[in-house]
């Protein structure tokens, strides 16, 4: 689809990979981007229209699908980030509190808005995965379980919504620039590479998009060798400062 045009909604606006969404989406011509947040007084741009929301919230996720009636591009980009392991004391709630985002929380927003989609021609929807969705660093062991589970809520999505004509597009990078990765150490992607190579993939009609040199370099690795990937994930473990 083009996204000239377009009405967009995209959680989790306020800042990071979310913020800069609504400027490339705006800079490529959408007609109406509504910002969701959990907290809508953040939104401060005059061009968006904020919105309550926050996605493990089912009373905001029904008042945002009466108000947003009109949207053909969901752009479900809210995300949470524990840094934990899976073992560690708090793992188990840890993995709770990121699955309530990161998977319900984007599970349900595609069932709220898929009959929206539906009536306004089809669409699409942009789910923001990781590169964790496809193997499993132990020190952000619950993050990677949510990821992976989104993965799956993605691609079953895409096959349940292809009758209806809407595009599910799943969405890869390592470490992006914002203040989720601000304890990380090494490359990061600056959000507007993200967003931009994103919305190309939209309008490419692409069903995953690889958004950054890590993605492709992961892709590859599971894909050659995963047992090799896991001994160096080993490795670190083995070596961790703890
Ligand atoms: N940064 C990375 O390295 C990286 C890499 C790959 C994928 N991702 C994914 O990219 C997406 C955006 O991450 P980011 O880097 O921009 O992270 P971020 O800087 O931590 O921002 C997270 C955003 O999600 C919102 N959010 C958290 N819980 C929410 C909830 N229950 N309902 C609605 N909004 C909620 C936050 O709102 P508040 O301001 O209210 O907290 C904030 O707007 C996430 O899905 C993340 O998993 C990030």
């Amino acid at each position: 689809m083009k996204i000239a045009g377009s009405v967009a909604l995209v959680t989790g606006a306020n800042r990071g990979l979310g913020k800069a969404y609504v400027e490339a989406l705006l800079s490529s011509g959408a007609a109406k981007v509504y910002a969701g947040a959990r907290d809508p007084s953040k939104i401060t741009d005059s061009r968006v229209i904020p919105v309550q929301l926050d996605v493990s919230s089912t009373s905001d996720i029904n008042a945002a699908v009466r108000q947003c009636s009109d949207v053909t591009l969901l752009v479900n980009n809210a995300g949470a980030m524990l840094n934990t392991p899976i073992l560690s004391p708090d793992g188990v709630d840890a993995m709770r509190k990121e699955m309530e985002v990161n998977v319900f929380g984007m599970a349900s927003m595609i069932r709220g808005f898929a009959p929206i989609l539906a009536k306004n021609g089809g669409g699409a929807i942009v789910n923001m995965l990781s590169v964790v969705s496809w193997f499993t660093p132990p020190f952000n062991a619950t993050y990677a379980a949510s990821k992976h589970a989104a993965l799956a809520v993605s691609d079953a999505a895409r096959i349940e919504l292809r009758k209806q004509g809407t595009q599910v597009i799943g969405v890869y990078a390592g470490f992006i620039d914002t203040e989720m990765a601000a304890p990380a150490s090494g490359p990061k992607t600056a959000p507007g590479q993200v967003a931009a190579r994103t919305l190309e993939g939209v309008e490419s009609d692409l069903n995953h998009v690889l958004a950054d040199e890590r993605a492709r370099q992961i892709y590859d690795a599971v894909r050659r060798d995963p047992e090799q990937l896991e001994r160096t994930q080993q490795e670190a473990w083995d070596q961790r400062k703890r």
